[in-house]
């Protein structure tokens, strides 16, 4: 897919709610998820680091990484409910997997400064801009809930995907690389296999709120 171009955006809607997210940005204002509201805001806030991996699919490079790193609280995000249920069970204490859109968690429940580190492997290059994860609100909102020192890493094999992301990433300044552990996710042990190009970038929070998304950034590396 390396001819993948981002689909035209969808337009703001009224009252600032993001549109194309599950649920919508307000969804865990709802009484009926209080219960799970709560439970996260008290994982996110316990004090420990916390790294934030979205689209886990089926878990076995952020439960690694929750064994291996016990004193970082792991979160992961996956918005289908059946790989969710399937990893959930092998989770340690540190370790919380949550079916939820990320774009809403990340808009509407991770406070201000409070992620160490989020990690975004191989996002999908979809075509349908509702199911688009990278875009310039969700990076606005990767901004403002990552810690002063945190870093946002991306991987993806798709060369358009890897044009878009260092566009929408513009002016924020290089990082180290987060925690990687040795178990790679699935479409990364494919890619091995097969050969492909691996296009990565890591980058830390922007000086200025909503820096970016703008012109096109140097990927930090290609394998
Ligand atoms: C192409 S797969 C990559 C899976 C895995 N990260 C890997 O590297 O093999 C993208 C994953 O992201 C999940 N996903 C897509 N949009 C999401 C969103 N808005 N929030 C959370 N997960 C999402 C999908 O369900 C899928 O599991």
């Amino acid at each position: 897919m390396s001819d993948w171009i981002p689909p035209a955006p969808l337009l703001p809607s009224a009252g600032g709610r993001l549109r194309g997210v599950l649920g919508g940005s307000a969804l865990y204002d709802q009484p009926r998820h209080a219960e799970v509201r709560a439970r996260v805001q008290a994982f996110v806030g316990s004090g420990a680091p916390l790294a934030v991996e979205v689209g886990f699919d089926h878990g076995m490079r952020i439960l690694d990484h929750a064994r291996r790193w016990p004193e970082i609280h792991w979160l992961g995000l996956e918005i289908r409910k059946r790989r969710v249920a399937a990893a959930a069970p092998h989770a340690p204490p540190n370790c919380l997997l949550w079916s939820a859109d990320a774009r809403t968690v990340f808009s509407a429940l991770l406070p201000p400064g409070s992620v160490s580190w989020v990690y975004i492997l191989f996002p999908t290059p979809t075509d349908n801009p509702r199911h688009l994860l990278l875009t310039p609100s969700f990076v606005s909102a990767v901004g403002r809930a990552l810690a002063p020192d945190g870093a946002v890493y991306v991987a993806t094999d798709v060369a358009g995907l890897a044009t878009h992301t260092a566009t929408l990433f513009d002016g924020w300044p290089e990082a180290p690389m987060p925690p990687m552990g040795p178990v790679l996710s699935r479409r990364e042990r494919v890619c091995g296999r097969d050969g492909l190009p691996v296009y990565r970038l890591c980058r830390g929070k922007p000086l200025i709120e909503d820096a970016g998304n703008g012109t096109e950034a140097a990927w930090t590396g290609q394998e």
